[in-house]
Order: C-alpha cells, then sequence, then structure tokens
C-alpha cells in the first residue's frame, strides 16, 4: 500500500470529490479534503489507504499547516467548489467574494503551497472546472467568473511548470448536492433525469490521471447526453 502514488482531493466529503475517491482508491493513497469531518472519516473507512485531510481552504493558516507534511504528491484533485448565483443588479459582494474564495483564491494557494511536493513527484493536478467556465450565462457570472478564472490560472500553471500535468475538467449540471440547491433556486422541482452522474465526471478525472506519460489530457468537457 504505501508503494502506491499518492492523491490529495478536495471536496471529498461528497458529491463529485467523493465519486473521484472512490474510483482512485484502488490505485492511490489517499487524503481526503473537506471540511465535514464525520463525512470524511466515514469514507476513511470505506477505502484502504485513505485518511481524512479536514480543513477549511479559505482559512490560509490551517491550509499552509496542513500542506507542510505532504512532501511529495502524484495527484492533486480540487472538486471542492461553491455555486453562489445571482443576476449582477442582486448579487451581493459577499457572494461573489465566496465563489472566488473556494473556487479560485483556494485553488491558486493550495497548488502553490503543494507546488515542491508536485515537482517531486511529476505530478498531476486536475481542476473540476465547470461548464459555466467556458460560457457566462444570465443569473450565472459570480460562479462563471471565479470558473473563467481558475481556467486561466490552469492553463498558466501548464506553461509555468513543464514537469507536472494540469488538465482542467468541465462537466455540464451533475446529480450533487450544490445542484440540488441550484435547482431550488430557479424555483425548479428536483429531476436528475439530464443531470450527469458524480461517478461521470470522476472516470474522466481518472482517465486523464491513468493517461500514458507521453500523453497530457488538458482538457475534457463533459455534457450530460
Ligand atoms: N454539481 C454540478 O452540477 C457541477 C457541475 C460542474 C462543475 N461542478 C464543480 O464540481 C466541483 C464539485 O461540486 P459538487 O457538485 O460535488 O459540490 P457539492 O456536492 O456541493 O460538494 C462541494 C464540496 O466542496 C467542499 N467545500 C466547499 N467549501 C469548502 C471549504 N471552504 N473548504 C473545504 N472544502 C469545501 C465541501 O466539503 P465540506 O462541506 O465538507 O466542507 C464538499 O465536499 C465544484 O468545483 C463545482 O463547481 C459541479
Amino acid at each position: 500500500m504505501t508503494d502506491l502514488p499518492l492523491a490529495l482531493v478536495t471536496g471529498a466529503s461528497r458529491g463529485i470529490g467523493a465519486a473521484v475517491a472512490h474510483q482512485l482508491a484502488p490505485t492511490h493513497r489517499l487524503l481526503l479534503g473537506g471540511r465535514d469531518a464525520d463525512a470524511l472519516a466515514a469514507l476513511a473507512k470505506e477505502l484502504p489507504g485513505a485518511q481524512p485531510w479536514p480543513v477549511d481552504l479559505t482559512d490560509p493558516a490551517s491550509l499552509e499547516r496542513a500542506a507542510a507534511d505532504i512532501a511529495s504528491l502524484d495527484v492533486l484533485v480540487h472538486s471542492a467548489g461553491v455555486a453562489r448565483l445571482g443576476r449582477i443588479e442582486e448579487a451581493s459582494a459577499a457572494a461573489w467574494r465566496e465563489n472566488f474564495e473556494v473556487n479560485t483564491l483556494a485553488v491558486v494557494e493550495l497548488t502553490r503551497l503543494l507546488l515542491p511536493a508536485l515537482r517531486t513527484a511529476h505530478g498531476h493536478v486536475v481542476v473540476i472546472n465547470s461548464g459555466a467556465g467556458l460560457n457566462a450565462r444570465p443569473g450565472w457570472s459570480p460562479y462563471a467568473a471565479s470558473k473563467f478564472a481558475v481556467r486561466a490560472f490552469a492553463d498558466a500553471l501548464r506553461e509555468e511548470e513543464p514537469a507536472i500535468r494540469v488538465t482542467s475538467i468541465y462537466p455540464g449540471r451533475t446529480d450533487t448536492e450544490m445542484q440540488q440547491t441550484i435547482f431550488k433556486g430557479e424555483g425548479r422541482e428536483y429531476d436528475t433525469t439530464h443531470l450527469l452522474k458524480a461517478d461521470s465526471v470522476a472516470t474522466a478525472v481518472v482517465t486523464a490521471v491513468s493517461a500514458t506519460p507521453d500523453a497530457h489530457l488538458t482538457e475534457l468537457m463533459l455534457k450530460p447526453r
């Protein structure tokens, strides 16, 4: 087990991150990121070689402490995210700030702190972006802007750090708690008929991570069929 590569998955307490953790578990040791310590402990029990990595990504001091112990890292999956939506005339500065704190700045800072560990392992960074990171639709701009920004970050990281593979994944609407909240905000009854499964997004992550060493899957777009 100690020979297996090490992966850190943020947002592993539920949704897409939990699905990614399940799919990486057979081939990786895992650090499970999130704030819900109980959910992380329960998941760690299910997955051999996994341990909780509870940290609030928006707390720089905690983040620095938690990252300090990681000397070598093969895979970093940024799945933690929030979606605070709203039309420009009504979305508060706090909503904009929260999207940027979690979806952009936490991704930037955690990656920066772990760069030495990623360089050591010739590692792979996967950013779970969103269809909203490619198209800004009415009512979505506070979230979309944070995802456009993290796309720029991933593109620059790929150029600046040739030893590291960097993949941005752009899923469409996916069946998770985040999507339930979005439906509620749209005044619609929750219906998974036209949603991706979290497992399908996780399969895209595994596809990128398990690509042959000569190949670099830089961007993957997934839409519900
Ligand atoms: N669902 C969709 O339709 C969809 C579509 C495209 C892209 N995405 C993206 O996919 C990613 C995962 O979304 P999801 O649908 O799985 O969302 P989710 O079910 O709401 O889960 C969000 C995860 O992020 C973690 N998180 C949020 N704020 C955090 C913070 N301050 N510190 C640490 N962890 C934090 C949560 O952990 P705790 O609650 O334990 O803190 C949770 O594990 C996000 O980046 C999202 O933007 C989602």
